[in-house]
């Protein structure tokens, strides 16, 4: 029987029969060879922790290493591939460059997203040869995602490796060159140029789950497979990408692997361009280059590189094929391929190949051809005179890794003669409906116009404006906003090519395109640090940094495979309200594989997932009864032999539904509208003084925010198995102690014979404090009844639609003002939405940030929970006081907005005068930011550019810190040489809490930090501990450390006295020997803690292009108050990070209902954007304020949250170039406009109301 052959890490391996045609190189790396270095996460190409290197041979034989997405690749692909991991590169023997230089820079907090971003940056200069720019580098990393770091630190780290680096800071660069070509090879090789055989007999293979795989070396091969197996039931894979774009539910009978087939990989000039249609797009970027750089008739090809690079990213376009892309369009026409549009628009030809013909056809013909039994071998790209003019955009939420919302390429045949006439237009676009491609009655209404007439423009816009179709796609921006920014497109497009001299240089702003146009960014950070003190205050990596780069730091997901262990997945509703009627599981149980359904019928215990005996908290069900109430509640779960067989079968449980007969209330507005009933005041707070009477102005607004999805790398993971006593439960959660009292009742068994551990969190934001409890019970219950050890890793999509997200909240507010922005009164309502049961209490977070730094002595506020048709909301960075501080926030802005003051002016007015520490910040900030001087500089350019607009605004928090109750640290020391462990109870999730805690440790105990080491939450050692929130979590731990500490000393005191000089390791080896105990224990309570408050400030400055929606976030200076950091690189890291995902809150992540059914129609990486590394501030400068804490421990404040709330600083500045375009469209500078929610491209269009009259040259 025929098998695959490749090397793992230098290790020959081949698959064969055993395995199934879905079955990933993730796969087989994970649980095959046990390298868990190698995460997933999404399946789909979309966050980059699945990324391995691989050395492949190309066409012409010359062997180069990409990196790639494992979960995109079937392991049955790899034929010759040399696949080299994160563990292939360095280990604790020897780590890579790479990963030393990362750990160094502090760019890695939760770790989850870490081995993929150093096999990125692996392959990267592997493939250029160490030879590459610091732009270069940074525009590198569209494929990998990081949800902590904000990625400023990865950013910085990677670029010491750029031969245009200013200092290039790592030692090791030669070090690094000796890595490469080290591994083995078995093939002949002459550097790096391999003799790959070429020819040779098909592979064919019988795969596990009876479909047959072809590995073929010839086109002529392919049609000898269809005459064999026939063409009812195949596909042919290349890439195999496409099933990332489109998901497969199964694959087809008849696999054929035409990776190999060297007539689709070639290309040469005839007197078009010939190009394989299997040449993945980085060679085809490779080529358009090479043509643009040689041929003046093809120099145009520069521009559609331009456009590739803003396709998928480096590593789908390493291994996706041309012809792969345009047949995603043939399967579906929503398909938004920007290969089918550059081409359509160029006039290239597609020759399609079948058993009887060869035909060219254009590809809007090839759109209706029937491909059954046929392949696309070319594409012809035609050269281009002078004469034609090409331009094209893709409008993407953000800067890399979308897929376009609308796109559009313009191609125009100028008058040799006048340069102006038309002889031929081509208008495409892509986004806009299934069939709507060519603009062809605007085509045909240009030609003989002169292109540049001001009256031509707006009598093309008008007819291009009444022909132009856009459907409603579920899951993607309105048709309003997609319909103006294809017109915007056009004039962008025109404004392109237009002869600067024909131009208004107003206008010409338009012709940039912000996605292809951004500067290298920069950051920096300014703190101080006393060595006296150190290691306390001692900047230093994460103790866990090296681990975490080089792929060995364990997350629950990689506890290895056991025998016989079993998957599962979530059954659930789809309806949002109403009764299950019959539950019949008959279809799933019947796939060979699939185990066991299981539904609330079935819990021994309590049906539950919350356990009402922890302080704060209700019960609340696990498995939906009989009542729904969310579209994709849990009401059952599948246990299957593998997680695809578990996911496949969970849809194939049918239930029937008794639906209520209304449309269910998914926002604060429709429950306002059509059930206030749903509405609960948590509590009032009146105003401590009378109202002022100066009162100038009255406002009354009403403003809405929406949902966040926390968007962990590791979705919601658990393993359980069974043990001699009852159950060990290995989990991802930042609350064990309601996990363990959860697993406890639903199974109906003591806590004692639950062992559960928690190794550390892939990212955790509020997402794992309760919801964790949804795999932790359900993997629980299979273990338990099925006596077989368990696995429950959410997929992407059910752990968006079944888990909680941040409340959206509403404000109504009435405020009267003087004639400086001073409030008389306020009257403050904050709604927030709970979902379907208010379950994890936030109300009384979002109470103390309503005041946020203001003077609240005439404010009334009350604060109220509603209840919608969606799933429980939860905790996200920052709850309550996000939201509230955001809330006030924005009054703050709407006053300046009235009276047509400078916000800051407006705030400074009304600043609580004992908030010393905030006007501190501010006036720090000022200091440093030139704010002054910007504003006119904006004011400036904004007077100079119709188009682009900019916008500088600040925000300000004085943000409130709770104290928290109950957790337990224990300190060890081993009498043999003294090295010490600590145990907590906290979790860590990527905030550093174990490098602050053995700092701390370091400097009380005056003990090398190399001597101290933390371990693993456990339930049996450090039991009834709250959860990991808040952002005091780290500083509670670090007290009950000290306090474990001071009493360790005292036990040593009168030894030491009997010692001279003594070593800490002979003292306690003598304090031993005196039978002094040597482990300490202490619980910190609430007593032991105060609240505090941090502030903080920052100003951004953003650029906004108003034709697309799109902009860039030119500057943040950000000023905050940490008390003496135990760490201030941790806390710099964390600031990074929380104002990044403040950033992708207002700019980026928007989730999409639909309407009617209550459903999420954004729970992809695909249509679900949080911001990536060229979505940051291209110049980012953080100063942390030192100003002891006299209540925090050690002088230190609160970190990791704080920070997400400054970012509504950059939707300020969003909606104040909004307002400077509005003005020019006739509306008052002053008007306010109410955005609600994400300053999305499509709020940011829309909200600009550009009238089409105003698209003109001159
Ligand atoms: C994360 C991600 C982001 C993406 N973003 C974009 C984007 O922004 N814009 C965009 O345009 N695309 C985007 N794509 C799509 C991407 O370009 C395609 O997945 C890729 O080009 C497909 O090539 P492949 O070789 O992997 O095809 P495969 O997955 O191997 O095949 C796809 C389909 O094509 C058929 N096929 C393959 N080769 C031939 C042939 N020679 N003749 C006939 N049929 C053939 C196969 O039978 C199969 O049905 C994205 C994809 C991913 C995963
Ligand atoms: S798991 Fe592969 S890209 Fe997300
Ligand atoms: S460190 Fe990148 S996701 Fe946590």
């Amino acid at each position: 029987m025929d098998r695959i052959t490749f090397s793992v890490n230098g290790e020959p391996y081949s698959a064969g029969s055993e395995v199934d045609s879905d079955e990933t190189l993730n796969d087989f790396l994970r649980i095959r060879l046990n390298l868990r270095g190698t995460k997933y996460m999404c399946k789909e190409g979309g966050c980059g922790v699945c990324i391995v290197a691989v050395t492949i041979p190309d066409a012409d034989g010359r062997r180069t290493t990409y990196s790639i997405d494992s979960c995109l690749t079937t392991i049955l692909s790899c034929q010759d591939w040399e696949i080299i991991t994160v563990e292939g590169i360095g280990n604790r023997q020897r780590y890579h460059p790479i990963q030393r230089t990362l750990a160094k820079y502090n760019g890695s907090q939760c770790g989850y997203c870490t081995p993929g971003w150093i096999m990125s940056m692996y392959s990267l200069l592997e493939n250029r040869d160490y030879d590459v720019t610091e732009y270069e580098i940074e525009n590198s990393f569209g494929g990998n995602q990081c949800r902590c770091t904000g990625y400023r630190s990865i950013l910085d780290a990677f670029k010491t490796f750029a031969k245009d680096t200013p200092k290039p800071s790592l030692d090791d660069i030669e070090d690094l060159k000796l890595c490469k070509n080290k591994r083995n090879c078995n093939k002949s090789c002459e550097e790096d140029w391999c003799v790959v055989p070429r020819r040779g007999k098909v592979k064919k293979i019988y795969l596990r789950d009876h479909k047959t795989w072809y590995r073929v070396n010839e086109i002529n091969d392919i049609f000898q497979v269809w005459r064999n197996e026939g063409t009812d039931s195949y596909m042919l894979v290349d890439g195999n990408t496409g099933r990332g774009a489109i998901h497969i539910f199964e694959f087809p009978r008849v696999l054929i692997d035409i990776s190999a087939v060297y007539e689709l990989k070639i290309h040469y000039l005839d007197q078009n361009l010939i190009i394989g249609a299997g040449t993945t797009l980085t060679n085809t970027m490779k080529i358009f280059k090479n043509m643009a750089e040689i041929y003046e008739e093809f120099s145009y090809l520069q521009k559609l590189y331009d456009h590739l690079d803003l396709v998928a990213h480096i590593p789908v376009r390493n291994v996706g094929s041309i012809a792969g892309n345009l047949m995603l369009k043939q399967r579906d026409m929503r398909f938004q391929s920007d290969l089918f549009l550059l081409l359509e628009a160029i006039g290239a030809f597609l020759t399609i190949v079948s058993a009887e013909s060869t035909v060219d056809v254009t590809p809007q013909e090839f759109l209706s051809i029937d491909m059954r039994g046929k392949i696309i071998t070319a594409i012809k790209i035609p050269p281009l005179s002078n004469n034609y003019k090409f331009a094209s955009f893709k409008v993407m939420p953000r800067s890399q890794n979308a897929v376009a919302q609308v796109h559009g390429a313009f191609l125009y045949e100028l008058d040799p003669n006048d340069h102006e006439t038309v002889k031929s237009a081509r208008i495409l676009y892509g986004g806009l409906s299934k069939t709507f491609t060519h603009a062809y009655r605007t085509e045909l209404f240009l030609k003989d116009k002169k292109l540049f007439e001001n009256d031509v423009l707006q009598g093309a816009l008008k007819v291009l404006h009444d022909e132009i179709i856009v459907e409603e796609f579920p899951g993607m921006l309105s048709p309003e906003f997609r319909k103006k920014a294809a017109l915007g497109l056009f004039y962008k497009g025109l404004l392109n090519i237009i002869p600067a001299e024909l131009l208004n240089v107003r206008y010409a702003s338009g012709a940039v395109d912000l996605r292809k146009y951004r500067p290298l960014s920069k950051g920096t950070e300014v703190y101080d640090t006393n060595p006296v003190l150190w290691p306390l205050n001692e900047p230093m990596p994460k103790v866990e940094a090296l681990i975490q780069c080089a792929g060995e730091a364990l997350y629950v997901n990689d506890l290895p495979t056991q025998r016989k262990e079993v998957y599962c997945a979530f059954v659930t509703a789809k309806i949002a309200t109403g009764e299950i009627g019959h539950i019949d599981p008959s279809d799933a149980l019947s796939i060979p594989g699939v185990l066991a359904f299981y539904s609330a019928k079935d819990i021994p215990g309590k049906n539950i997932l919350i356990s009402g005996r922890v302080p704060l908290y209700d019960p609340q069900i696990l498995l939906a009864e009989d009542r729904i109430t969310y579209f994709d509640q849990p009401i059952g779960i599948i246990a299957a032999e593998t997680e695809v067989l578990a996911n496949r079968a969970a849809d194939l449980v049918r239930v029937t539904y008794k639906k209520d007969n209304k449309k269910p209330l998914l926002d604060i507005r429709d429950v306002k509208m059509f059930d206030p009933s749903r509405i609960t005041l948590y509590k009032a707070t009146p105003a401590e003084k009378e109202p002022g009477v100066d009162v100038h102005s009255v406002i009354r607004e009403s403003e809405n925010i929406f949902w966040q999805y926390h968007y962990t790398m590791e979705t919601q993971s658990c393993v359980t198995r069974p043990s001699e006593e009852g159950i060990d439960a290995y989990s991802a959660s930042q609350y064990p102690d309601m996990m363990h009292l959860a697993i406890s009742e639903l199974l109906n068994i003591e806590q004692s014979r639950i062992n559960l551990v928690i190794p550390r969190c892939g990212g955790a934001y509020g997402a794992k404090i309760t919801r964790s409890s949804y795999t932790a019970t359900a993997c629980a219950l299979v273990t338990y009844l099925l006596n077989r050890p368990c696995r429950f890793v959410m997929d992407i999509q059910p752990n968006i639609r079944v888990i909680g997200k941040r409340l959206p909240c509403n404000l109504d507010y009435e405020v009267a003002v003087n004639s400086i922005g001073e409030i008389q009164y306020l009257h403050y309502n904050l709604y927030q939405d709970v979902g379907y049961k208010d379950n994890d209490p936030v109300a009384f977070l979002a109470v103390p940030g309503v005041k946020n730094c203001y003077d609240k002595s005439r404010w009334n506020y009350s604060v109220f929970s509603v209840t919608t048709d969606t799933t429980s909301n939860t905790y996200a960075r920052s709850p309550g006081s996000f939201e509230s501080v955001c809330m006030t926030e924005h009054i703050m802005e709407r006053i300046a907005y009235e009276l047509d003051l400078d916000p800051l002016q407006v705030r400074m007015c009304n600043l609580n005068s004992e908030y010393t520490d905030v006007r501190d910040v501010l006036e720090t900030l000022l200091e440093d930011s030139d704010y002054e001087k910007r504003k006119m500089e904006v004011a400036d350019f904004n007077l100079k550019n119709r188009w682009l607009k900019r916008g500088l605004r600040v925000a300000i928090m004085s943000w409130p810190g709770t104290p928290l109750v109950d957790f337990h640290i224990y300190i060890t020391v081993y009498h043999g040489d003294g090295s010490i462990v600590i145990k907590h109870g906290g979790v860590e999730i990527g905030q550093g809490i174990n490098t602050k805690v053995i700092q701390t440790v370091g400097f009380i105990l005056k003990v090398p930090i190399s001597k101290i080491k933390t371990k693993p939450l456990d339930v049996a050692s450090v039991p009834n501990n709250f959860s990991t929130v808040a952002s005091r979590t780290t500083q509670a731990i670090c007290f009950g450390a000290i306090k474990c500490c001071q009493l360790l000393l005292d036990r040593l005191a009168p030894v030491r006295d009997t010692i001279k000089d003594p070593t800490w390791e002979n003292l306690v080896q003598a304090a031993f020997e005196q039978g002094i105990n040597l482990q300490v224990s202490y619980q910190v309570n609430s007593n032991d803690q105060e609240p505090h408050r941090t502030a903080g400030i920052a100003l951004s400055e953003v650029e906004l292009d108003i034709l697309t929606g799109e902009s860039h976030i030119r500057r943040v200076d950000l000023v905050e108050d940490v008390g003496t950091s135990v760490n201030p690189e941790i806390d710099i890291g964390q600031i990074q990070g929380a104002f990044t995902m403040g950033l992708g809150y207002w700019t980026t992540e928007q989730l999409i209902y639909d309407k009617e059914t209550g459903q999420i129609l954004t729970d992809r990486t695909w249509n679900y954007h949080i911001p990536q590394a060229k979505d940051i501030p291209i110049d980012f400068r953080i100063k942390l304020r030192k100003n002891h804490n006299p209540v925090g421990t050690l002088g230190s404040r609160s970190v990791a949250e704080p920070a997400t709330c400054l970012a509504v600083s950059v939707a300020f500045a969003l909606k104040a170039a909004i307002a400077a375009s509005r003005e020019e469209t006739g509306f008052p500078r002053n008007q306010w406009f109410n955005v609600d929610g994400t300053y999305s491209v499509e709020a940011n269009v829309l909200h600009s109301q550009v009238r089409l009259e105003e698209f003109l040259y001159r």
